[in-house]
């Protein structure tokens, strides 16, 4: 059985006085076992996050990072100075990334090896802009960046990936995906990753949704068989909001 996993995603978002409430108050409360919880903060958020919420049931995670260990890199952060500060997840190719800061499939592929062999789990994310749902090519779109994003990934480390789908027109537009779209999708990767690494391994391999997840969606999407998990933006700024994500219903 594949563990639930809920990811909070900050992107620039919380000075530290900030993080310590919105921290503080997702601590407030009980969290159920058997699921993994991630926030990930902002480079400079990371070491107060994860003092905060070291021997907790969250762990800490980061946004982005250079596939190198070290080097002229200018305004860079390597996966040894993420794992110096206890981050155990790394999101890798968000679309944000991919929009604004050049972010190619080659280089997803080069930080989801290099976050591999660095201990570090990468929730790596695909996903489709609007004009090319519209246009009905979101599959081969999405076959596309999971074939080129793990083509350094061998099938000996592959199950610890996470993938993320994350349509770009959900994303912060507060318009979700339907269930049934999100868990289409989500079985059209888990497909992709069998013809990749046979299924004994693409079995192992955690899927979440990704765009405009709140307290409302949330346990829709988690009884939909094939979602794992989610990531989710806006809401994981508001304690209350994400604790309810958090907290999501399994039953019924
Ligand atoms: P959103 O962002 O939940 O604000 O839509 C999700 C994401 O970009 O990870």
């Amino acid at each position: 059985m594949r563990k639930p996993l809920v990811v909070g995603n900050w992107k620039m978002n919380n000075t530290l006085q900030e993080s310590l409430s919105l921290i503080e108050g997702l601590l407030s409360n009980s969290l159920p076992a058997e699921r993994d919880y991630v926030v990930c903060p902002p480079y400079t958020g990371l070491s107060l996050a994860g003092k905060l919420i070291k021997e907790t049931k969250i762990q800490l995670g980061a946004q982005n990072m250079h596939f190198e260990a070290k080097g002229a890199y200018t305004g860079e952060i390597s996966p040894l100075m993420l794992k110096e500060l206890n981050v155990r997840y790394v999101i890798i190719g968000h679309s944000e990334r991919r929009q604004f800061f050049g972010e190619t499939d080659l280089k997803v592929s080069k930080k989801t090896l290099a976050a591999l062999n660095n201990d570090l789990i990468p929730i790596m994310c695909v996903g489709e802009s609007l004009a090319q749902r519209e246009g009905g090519f979101h599959h081969k779109i999405i076959k596309k960046q999971l074939v080129q994003g793990l083509k350094l990934v061998d099938s000996s480390k592959a199950s610890d990936v996470v993938v993320a789908y994350e349509p770009v027109w959900a994303i912060g537009t507060g318009r979700t995906a339907t269930n049934e779209q999100a868990n289409d999708m989500l079985g059209f990767i888990r497909t992709v990753l069998t013809e990749l690494y046979g299924s004994s391994i693409s079995e192992r391999i955690r899927i979440l949704y990704g765009g405009s997840v709140n307290p409302s969606n949330i346990d829709g999407l988690m009884k939909q068989p094939e979602i794992d998990g989610v990531l989710v933006g806006g809401a994981s700024l508001k304690s209350e909001e994400f604790l309810k994500i958090m907290t999501y219903s399994d039953r019924g």
